[in-house]
């Protein structure tokens, strides 16, 4: 690694995806990086021209092709492994992950940042497992690195607020549960942060929201704010994927998404920490500011709107 912090090339993973592109964004608009030290890795470079066009390098990898890797990660110091998108296959991402923790250390790069998820040691999402052993890998290898485990984004209401908002019902098995709900562009800010830091010491830390809320103070905000009334219907897991495969979900993902609401009432959720605020120097959005901010997006199209 060179001794000047300031000529350290980093690389980010899996750079066209919504976070890639926050992480990318602050590198160079809030931290000044310049382009020619950065290198945004993707399958598909073509969606990051824009990138492209302000002097970042923009290379081709893809986890699943781990010989695109060694090019890619050519001559980087400091890397973010973004966690890939394979949730509904446990253990694809294992191999996707210790693939570019392999290529990382034949580069040569000193320190990766990792993205993972809250306590997966203890979760019973079926995908915590891959998050777990990426870490494991990170642990047993030679290079630096720092974990940051994700709370659940803000943006994941999104998936559940359809439903909630067409029948003014809203079904959970999380129970008195709670999860301290973050935005993407928190996680973002953070990573680049990491990405930029150089930790004397390797290092896990969880990226929170600023509260932890179970699903009644969750529906209560969100309902204020969006001005539609929400009642919480607290079911059984299994009524719970029941009623997401009767909505028309696949049994496999109905089976994913009631598992966040089970792991919610063990209370692996509930951990609030000032780490984005340490990290970044700036404290993470609220739910409500979220939601306020972010309004238009929730509601259907049309609702709300003035005459
Ligand atoms: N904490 C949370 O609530 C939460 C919610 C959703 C997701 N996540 C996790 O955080 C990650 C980033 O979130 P996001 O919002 O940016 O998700 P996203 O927009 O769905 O992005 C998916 C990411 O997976 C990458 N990817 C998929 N297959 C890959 C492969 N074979 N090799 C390399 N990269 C691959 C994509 O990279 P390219 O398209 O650039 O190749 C992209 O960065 C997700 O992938 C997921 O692991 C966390």
């Amino acid at each position: 690694m060179p001794d000047n912090p300031s000529s350290d090339v980093l690389l980010v993973t899996g750079a066209a995806g919504q976070l890639g592109r926050r992480v990318l964004a602050n590198l160079l608009d809030v931290h000044g990086v310049a382009p020619q030290r950065l290198v945004a890795v993707t399958r598909d470079p073509a969606k990051l021209a824009d990138v492209a066009a302000r002097g970042v390098a923009v290379r081709r990898g893809d986890c699943d092709d781990p010989a695109t890797l060694a090019p890619a990660f050519s001559g980087a110091h400091r890397l973010l492994l973004i966690s890939t998108n394979v949730i509904d296959r446990p253990g694809v991402r294992v191999a996707q992950h210790k693939a570019a923790v392999a290529a990382a250390e034949a580069a040569g790069v000193a320190h990766v940042v990792y993205t993972s998820m809250p306590r997966p040691d203890r979760s019973v999402i079926p995908f915590a497992p891959d998050h777990l052993a990426t870490e494991q890998a990170l642990a047993s290898s030679p290079l630096g690195w720092t974990v940051l485990r994700n709370a659940w984004y803000c943006e994941n209401l999104g998936f559940t607020l359809p439903s909630v908002l067409a029948s003014g019902q809203w079904f959970t098995s999380a129970g008195d549960g709670r999860v301290a709900y973050i935005t993407r562009e928190d996680c973002a800010r953070v990573a680049a942060a990491a990405l930029i830091a150089h930790p004397a010491e390797n290092a896990i830390h969880e990226i929170t929201g600023p509260a932890a809320l179970t699903t009644a103070e969750t529906a209560a905000t969100i309902g204020d704010v969006l001005g539609v009334p929400m009642a919480v219907v607290q079911v059984s897991d299994e009524e719970l994927v029941q009623g997401m495969i009767g909505a028309g979900s696949p049994e496999p993902m109905a089976r994913i998404w009631a598992s966040f609401d089970s792991n919610t009432q063990l209370g692996n959720f509930d951990i609030v920490t000032d780490a984005v605020e340490r990290l970044t120097g700036r404290p993470p959005e609220t739910l409500r500011a979220h939601f306020t901010a972010n309004k238009a997006a929730y509601l259907p199209a049309g609702a709300g709107a003035t005459t």
